[in-house]
This record gives C-alpha cells, sequence and structure tokens, in this order.
C-alpha cells in the first residue's frame, strides 16, 4: 500500500509526477493557502506532508499530525515549522538549501542595483510621459561600484553576495555568530567586522540571516541610526528580521537613502507608510523565483520526503536527533 501524503500547494510537474508515483496524494487542487481548520484536518493520519514556507506548521497543527514521519518544507528557511514539536512527536523536519544560493544572491544584487540607481521611478517616469530630455539632475542615485558592502549573515547566501561583490570592486564586510576561515576571507575578499562597525562604515548592508529569536528586530532604530544617511538596506532573509516601523522612520526622516525589500513583517500585507515611499522597492517575495530554482526546490522536498517515508535519513533534515534516538 502506498503511504498517504498531504501535498499543501500545486508543486511543478516533475516534483507532482515524483510524489504521486510512490504515494496516494492528497493535493491542493485548487492552490489557495488553507486556513489552519482546513490544514489540521488535511493532516489527520497521513505519514508524510510537503508545506511552502506560507503554511505555519505551528504547535497546534504538529498536535494533529499524529503518526506523521516527515514534514517536508519546501523552502531553506523553516521558520514557519515548529520544529521542536516535531521533534517531539519523532517527526522529521526537512529543508532545501543549496539549490537557490545562487538565485537568492542574484535576487539580492538586483535590488541592490535597482535601489541605488533608482530603476523603478524610472521606469513609473517614463511610462507616465514625465521623460521630456535627457537631464543632467534627472532621478540621480548612489553608486555601486567601489563602495562598501556590508553582509548581515554570512552563510551560503551571504558568501555568494560577496563573490559578486569582487566584479564591482567593492570593499567587503561581514558579520555572523561563526567567523569564516582566513582562507574563505581572503577568497572572497571579506574583512569581518561586528555589527555596529559594519552598519557605520557600510553603503548597502544585506541580510542574510535566518529568522531565529536572536534575528527577530535585529535591525531596528538603534541600528539604522547608526547607518550613514547615503546608505541602503536589502532584505532578502526574512520580513521580521527589520523592524518596519523603524523602517518607515528612517527612509522619511533621511536617516538612510533607500531600502530594497523582498520579505515582510507581516507577509503578504506590506507596512502602509512602505508603499507611499519612493526610496524604496518592493517586491513580493521573489528571492528563489527561477523556473529552474523552484523545480529543484520542489523535487528536493519530495526526495527528502520519499527518503524519510522509507526509514531513510533525508538529504536534508533539519532535526537529525529524531533519527538518532
Ligand atoms: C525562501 O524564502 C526560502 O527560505 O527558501
Amino acid at each position: 500500500m502506498k503511504p498517504n501524503v498531504v501535498v499543501t500547494r500545486i508543486l511543478p510537474q516533475r516534483a507532482m509526477d515524483m510524489v504521486t508515483a510512490e504515494c496516494d496524494t492528497d493535493m491542493n487542487e485548487k492552490d489557495v493557502r488553507y486556513s489552519k481548520k482546513k490544514l489540521m484536518d488535511c493532516v489527520k493520519g497521513k505519514a508524510g506532508m510537503i508545506c511552502l514556507l506560507t503554511d505555519e506548521i505551528d504547535t497546534e497543527v504538529v498536535e494533529a499530525c499524529q503518526g506523521m514521519k516527515v514534514i517536508a518544507n519546501v523552502a531553506v528557511g523553516y521558520n514557519n515549522v515548529a520544529v521542536n514539536a516535531a521533534s517531539e512527536k519523532g517527526i522529521l523536519v526537512t529543508n532545501t538549501p543549496g539549490v537557490l544560493t545562487e538565485t537568492t544572491a542574484d535576487l539580492a544584487w538586483s535590488l541592490i542595483m535597482t535601489t541605488a540607481r533608482r530603476l523603478v521611478e524610472g521606469d513609473k517616469y517614463l511610462r507616465a510621459g514625465k521623460w521630456k530630455e535627457w537631464g543632467l539632475n534627472l532621478l540621480l542615485g548612489g553608486d555601486v561600484y567601489g563602495k562598501t558592502l556590508g553582509i548581515v549573515g554570512f552563510g551560503r547566501i551571504g558568501k555568494a553576495i560577496a563573490r559578486r561583490a569582487r566584479g564591482f570592486d567593492m570593499m567587503v564586510l561581514y558579520n555572523d555568530d561563526n567567523r569564516a576561515d582566513a582562507t574563505v576571507e581572503k577568497d572572497l575578499g571579506a574583512s569581518y567586522a561586528d555589527m555596529d562597525l559594519l552598519l557605520r562604515e557600510s553603503d548597502f548592508v544585506t541580510l542574510h540571516v535566518p529568522l531565529t529569536e536572536n534575528t527577530h528586530h535585529l535591525i531596528s532604530e538603534q541600528e539604522l541610526s547608526m547607518m550613514k544617511p547615503d546608505s541602503y538596506l536589502i532584505n532578502t532573509s526574512r520580513g521580521p528580521v527589520v523592524d518596519e516601523a523603524a523602517l518607515v522612520a528612517a527612509l522619511k526622516d533621511g536617516n538612510i537613502a533607500g531600502a530594497g525589500l523582498d520579505v515582510f513583517e507581516r507577509e503578504p500585507q506590506v507596512e502602509k507608510g512602505l508603499l507611499k515611499l519612493d526610496n524604496v522597492v518592493l517586491l513580493p517575495h521573489l528571492g528563489s523565483a527561477s523556473v529552474a530554482t523552484r523545480t529543484k526546490m520542489a523535487t528536493m522536498a519530495v526526495e527528502n520526503l520519499l527518503a524519510a517515508l522509507k526509514g531513510e535519513r533525508p538529504p536534508n533534515v533539519v532535526n537529525p536527533e529524531v533519527m538518532d534516538r
């Protein structure tokens, strides 16, 4: 008999074919986010679940996953899953690291360029028929080449950001709980800096940390006040890493020059103050959104799910202690 699994949203076809070949699949055909109640109903009696970062798998949902073997999240971040509760129930939680590194780094870099060079404002200006002639003072922005880049979180994505900065001849500072090896620092041309120094010196501060209790509101009023008035904040990590109300105030008051945001505190809601500002570029969480990468993420989640269902160690388990018990 095939195991029963729930898939909370439609996946790319290749991934769907892989699940349905081996599992009886309860798939959310409507592809509209399940309510918590619906989610709690769907998980009952299932051996596994494939979910997205938009599914809040909190302690109550985990409680309803009685007998489940695996929760396979289609994302590298897994702050949407109550991992400790899952571990207590002996449920493996898996994620999709590695495959989205370069795509997400590309997006963060797009935000650096777009924000500094005011591309969205330029596009709107032109479409509105306002462009009458080349203007010496038209839509002037900040330079990227030769500036200082501050990378907060020096994991896979942070390092991929640093690698790209070499082509722009930037001075690269980074901060992370774990200092990188000297050879890595040398290869990437990156220097470790404490947070205060990084915030004070950087022309661009880009965030690449996971969301945890320690990183919630990591960038708040005090941190923003340390940044230079002509600097930019880029966030492609998780929304709650930045205190959005404090960011709105800093952007309005000119404490910083601009921001590029792909993630928000209460997605898909966006702080109203941000929507009114021209010096911020807002994207609907597109970090890993290339066809190839999203397909890889989904197939990787399926591989994790299938391995766990067979009693094997999934390639990307975030709570391996469950297996070691
Ligand atoms: C996307 O935000 C992810 O965590 O994969």
